[in-house]
């Protein structure tokens, strides 16, 4: 519930403003005051009467327009919010807002609020990953600007890909996670790995895989909201580290063995989402390897350490460990043979096949696997698997 807190929503002009009805609805559903401004632009795709109908408040688009009561609207609600969120914000809003251009009424309140500010960009694939695009996001993001989505999918303009606004439902889980965070990880240890391990052949080639990190840093970033102390183990990937967490960068398995033996005792919660390299080439070559024209070949591999199995063997009283089984055949059978090999308390099973599930993608569909049961879980957001799992292994810590 969000009785007596404010917030104000802003809607540029992106085809996604109409899902911006639906998040004032559920934010009204659940007692929030919302006062929505909207760019001109917006006003193109979306009637103001609309948010003015769900929000049971005049709608504000005009700096200059003249309103029943005397102040002035822009500071007036810059200093009422309790967050100011954007949903959708286009390429423009977000560069204005990482510049502290002020030309409308959105832009003015944005720079005037105090109040944490949630984007939820929406926007073509070719805008979102343009690199004007990512520098002020990352500028955004250093600034303590909170971000959900975008996620990926078909949009509007025909492409596939990445710039899809995050669905309603998420965008007001993210205003409750700002407003009312849960504390309830308050004074543990949790560690987390996240990525892929690198596994070098020559100076100029290496044996990896597809993990991006993002079910890992999820983790690490719920975590930490959640008042625990996260050190997140991290394999080379693209995205930023939480605000808050300690990043220790590992690149082969036998540097994550390392890094996790000198840390894993001193931990409540360990959560392995990495996905380490099994095998390692036997010899790495000193000088770029050169073809052997009509010649097979052959990399001799050995096998690294099971990282997740030695962390079990040195599993301390009262710890929990929590790791993720990979898998796309028997699923089931075999996350619950590695629960049992490595000696961990919760299994999350993920089957890597399913679309939207496993590397890359913004969600995931996963199974919590105890000792007691299972408990598949639907597709969901990984900042929403996050939320499940650490809630699993609060119980199972108790
Ligand atoms: O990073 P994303 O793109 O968001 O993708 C997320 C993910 C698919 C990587 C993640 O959800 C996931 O499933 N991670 C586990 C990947 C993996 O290595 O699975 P596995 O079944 O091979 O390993 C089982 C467990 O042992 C894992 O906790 C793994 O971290 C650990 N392990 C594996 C091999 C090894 N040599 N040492 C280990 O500790």
């Amino acid at each position: 519930m969000l009785s007596g807190k404010h917030v104000v929503l802003g809607v540029t002009g992106g085809i996604a403003a109409y899902k911006a009805c639906e998040v004032v609805s559920r934010l009204r559903k659940l007692h929030a005051e919302v006062d929505v401004i909207m760019t001109q632009n917006a006003t193109r795709l979306v009637q103001p009467l609309t948010f003015e109908t769900l929000s049971n408040r005049p709608v504000c688009v005009d700096t200059f327009a003249r309103v029943e009561s005397w102040d002035v609207k822009h500071i007036s609600l810059a200093q009422k919010a309790d967050i100011m969120v954007v949903a959708p914000a286009t390429a423009n809003l977000m560069a204005k807002l990482a510049h502290g251009i002020a030309d409308d009424m959105l832009s003015t309140t944005l720079l005037a609020t105090k109040a944490p500010i949630l984007i939820a960009p929406a926007m073509n694939t070719g805008m979102w990953t343009a690199a004007a695009t990512q520098q002020n996001l990352q500028t955004l993001i250093s600034r303590g600007v909170k971000t959900v989505g975008p996620g990926s999918g078909f949009l509007a303009c025909g492409d596939t890909g990445s710039g899809r606004m995050s669905e309603p439902v998420e965008i007001v889980e993210a205003i409750q996670s700002i407003l009312c965070p849960k504390r309830d990880m308050e004074g543990l240890r949790v560690l987390v790995t996240a990525g892929p391990t690198v596994e070098r052949i020559d100076p100029v080639r290496y044996l990896t895989n597809d993990s991006s990190g993002k079910m890992g840093y999820a983790l690490a970033e719920a975590a930490h909201q959640r008042g625990a102390q996260v050190t997140l183990v991290s394999g080379p990937v693209h995205i930023a580290a939480p605000n808050g967490v300690e990043v220790v960068p590992v690149t082969s398995t036998a540097s994550l063995y390392e890094c996790m033996m000198e840390r894993c005792e001193q931990q409540d919660i360990i959560i392995q989402a990495a996905a380490p390299a099994d095998y390692r080439v036997e010899h790495i070559a000193e000088q770029k390897i050169k073809k052997q024209s009509g010649e097979p070949f052959v990399l001799t591999l050995v096998e690294n350490p099971d990282v997740a199995r030695a962390v079990g063997q040195r599993k301390q009283p009262g710890q929990v460990l929590v790791g993720f089984a990979a898998e796309t055949q028997n699923v089931m059978c075999n996350a619950q043979d590695k629960l049992q090999k490595k000696n961990l308390d919760l299994m999350v099973a993920n089957d890597v096949t399913a679309e939207g599930a496993g590397f890359g993608v913004d969600t995931n569909i996963v199974t919590l696997i105890t000792r007691d049961g299972a408990t598949p879980l639907p597709k969901m957001s990984k900042r929403e698997v996050a939320e499940h799992i650490l809630d699993k292994a609060l119980t199972l810590r108790s």
